[in-house]
């Protein structure tokens, strides 16, 4: 994580966060979770909500406090192999050698799940989707709750996820109980999710572990994603914000789109770091909330080729750039 610190601002509640290395963090995010209340913590990937597994209702106010539908299964954080031997009823090989290889990181494993993973989490499937984030303070929360962390991306359901402390604050500040500030997240895109349930393992979602990696570090063909298993968050829209997002493939296609748009009036900005793509994903959703904080009207996008971390970025793109239903002209 690079450290930024976020400013406070007027409506802030008292004591809302807390920085990640306080000496008193841990406790009082574990306090808070054994509690049944709900933290959100600092990643390697985009911040989390969380909330422990064992409690059904906390897990409930997760889906309340983003507007999420049940239906929506989430991610169980874990600090350690052990643990994944606790969630899931069968361990595949290949699951071992990618959590020896990629844990803790950004990758996320979907196996069968043990009975200690409720329906609540699951969505009513028989998987579980589980992640071990390379978060020094996470890790150390996960480890002192001694059990797993039930958490999603901690925005607002369909927008854009949190980067650095401050967005969860303006987005569900008002509904958690604690936001950890571990400063802004060094991926900056969600992890890549695989699904090890399938005949052929497959990607699920494109993420900050490239394609590229996992297949050569593992010596295996990852499959597209369909099936059961395809994720009910795949949606077609999502990671929205209130600016519309229009996809170029050139800076000089986006100065040509941006200079026909100034003409109606609109306010444009131009999003490119195609040279870069690990700074194109890491400051992606911090950009996409800044066009919305500054009123833009129309962001105007530069697609990166999709190869390494190209593919996620685009991926995300995309959704951004669907309108969600109701939004529709
Ligand atoms: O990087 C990340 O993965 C972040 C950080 C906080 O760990 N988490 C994250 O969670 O992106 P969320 O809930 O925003 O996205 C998780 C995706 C959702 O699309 C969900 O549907 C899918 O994972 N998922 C979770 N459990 C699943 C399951 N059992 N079967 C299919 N899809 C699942
Ligand atoms: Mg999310």
């Amino acid at each position: 994580m690079w450290s930024v610190v976020s400013l406070p601002r007027m409506h802030d509640r008292e004591g809302l966060v807390v920085a990640a290395d306080a000496p008193e963090a841990i406790e009082r995010a574990a306090t808070v979770l054994l509690g049944g209340g709900l933290v959100a913590i600092p990643t390697e990937t985009v911040y989390g909500l969380a909330a422990d597994i064992r409690r059904p209702d906390a897990v409930r106010s997760v889906f309340s406090a983003k507007g999420r539908p049940a239906d929506h299964p989430l991610i169980v954080h874990v600090e350690c192999f052990d643990r994944v031997r606790e969630c899931a009823q069968t361990i595949p090989s290949l699951a071992v050698e990618a959590a020896a290889a990629f844990w803790p990181g950004p990758l996320t494993m979907l196996l069968r799940r043990s009975d200690l993973i409720s329906d609540l989490i699951t969505g009513g499937r028989d998987t579980v989707a589980l992640r071990c984030p390379a978060n020094e303070f996470t890790l150390g929360l996960i480890a002192r709750m001694d059990t797993g962390l039930a958490a999603p991306s901690a925005n607002r359901f369909g927008h854009v996820s949190p980067t650095r402390a401050r967005h969860v604050v303006d987005d569900i500040g008002t509904v958690i109980d604690l936001v950890v500030d571990g400063g802004d997240c060094r991926y900056g895109i969600e992890s890549t999710i695989i699904d090890l349930t399938s005949s052929r393992p497959q990607i699920l979602r494109a993420g900050a572990l490239t394609r590229e990696d996992l297949e050569s570090t593992l010596d295996v063909r990852f499959g597209e994603s369909t099936g059961p298993s395809r994720a009910p968050g795949m949606l077609l829209s999502h990671y929205a914000p209130r600016a519309t997002v229009h996809l170029v493939s050139s800076v000089e296609e986006a100065t040509d789109c941006a200079g026909r748009m100034s003409g109606s009036a609109h306010r444009t900005r131009i999003l490119e770091h195609a040279e870069h793509l690990p700074m194109y994903a890491a400051t992606l959703y911090q950009q996409l909330r800044a066009a919305d904080d500054d009123g833009i009207d129309a962001v105007i996008a530069v697609l990166p080729p999709r190869i390494g971390l190209g593919a996620a970025i685009a991926d995300r793109l995309e959704k951004a750039a669907v309108r969600p239903e109701g939004e529709r002209a």
